[in-house]
């Protein structure tokens, strides 16, 4: 990997993401494993309930195990879904094994939406997201959209607030990135390595 220090945003976007894609099977399966186990004794995975994750796309890393770990333990899942009334933001819809799965104009899977499974994002208990590349402060580059960020504008206020994770491979870790007023940092980040805690 060459130095991403002095790269530009949508540069660093462009590096992170072929790099990621360039992954082997065998490479993938085994990160997707140690995901789980850098998260698994973390107490806001055991104990939150109402849990949003993410399907993956472009090559982030496998959530798979991750996943299946959570239905096992009976937690109630829900998937982001592009929000069809208010641009730019996302919508977090229950998802279980009776659930139908369109692909979005981005390519991703998600539930079709409907206002009666979608729940709020300030009543999910742990938010799982991707991430494009990461800081040691907890800020997270995403693919540009924003959609995360103001999804979760909220937590700019005090009040009811769910902890927010990201999910990495472990070399998606830059040196610091510029944060934007908009950008929401992240509580956690867990990789194939290990899990960082924010604040
Ligand atoms: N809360 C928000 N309100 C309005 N626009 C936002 C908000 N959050 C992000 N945006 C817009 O989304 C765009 C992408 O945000 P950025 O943080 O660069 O992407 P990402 O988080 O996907 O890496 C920015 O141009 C920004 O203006
Ligand atoms: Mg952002």
């Amino acid at each position: 990997m060459p130095s991403t220090t002095m790269l530009s945003k949508p540069e660093l976007r462009r590096q992170m993401r072929n790099q990621r894609r360039r992954l082997t099977q065998p490479q993938r399966r085994q990160a997707a494993a140690q995901l789980l186990h850098s998260l698994r004794h973390n107490r806001h995975f055991q104990y939150s309930r109402h849990i949003a994750v993410y399907l993956t796309n472009d090559g982030e890393i496998d959530t798979g195990p991750l996943i299946r770990d959570l239905q096992r333990r009976g937690k109630c899942l829900y998937l982001p879904v592009l929000h069809p009334l208010r641009q730019g933001h996302l919508s977090f819809l229950r998802w279980d094994r009776h659930t139908k799965l369109v692909k979005n104009r981005f390519g991703i899977r998600e539930p079709v939406f409907g206002r009666s499974r979608s729940m709020p994002a300030r009543f999910v208990q742990l938010v799982c997201m991707p991430l494009v590349a990461f800081d040691q402060q907890g800020n997270r580059l995403g693919m540009g959209g924003g959609f995360y960020d103001r999804t979760l504008a909220f937590m700019h206020q005090p009040g009811q607030q769910p902890a927010l994770l990201g999910c990495a491979y472990d070399w998606q870790k830059t040196t610091a990135l510029a944060a934007e007023p908009w950008d929401i940092p992240l509580s956690a980040i867990a990789t194939d390595q290990r899990l960082y805690r924010f604040r």
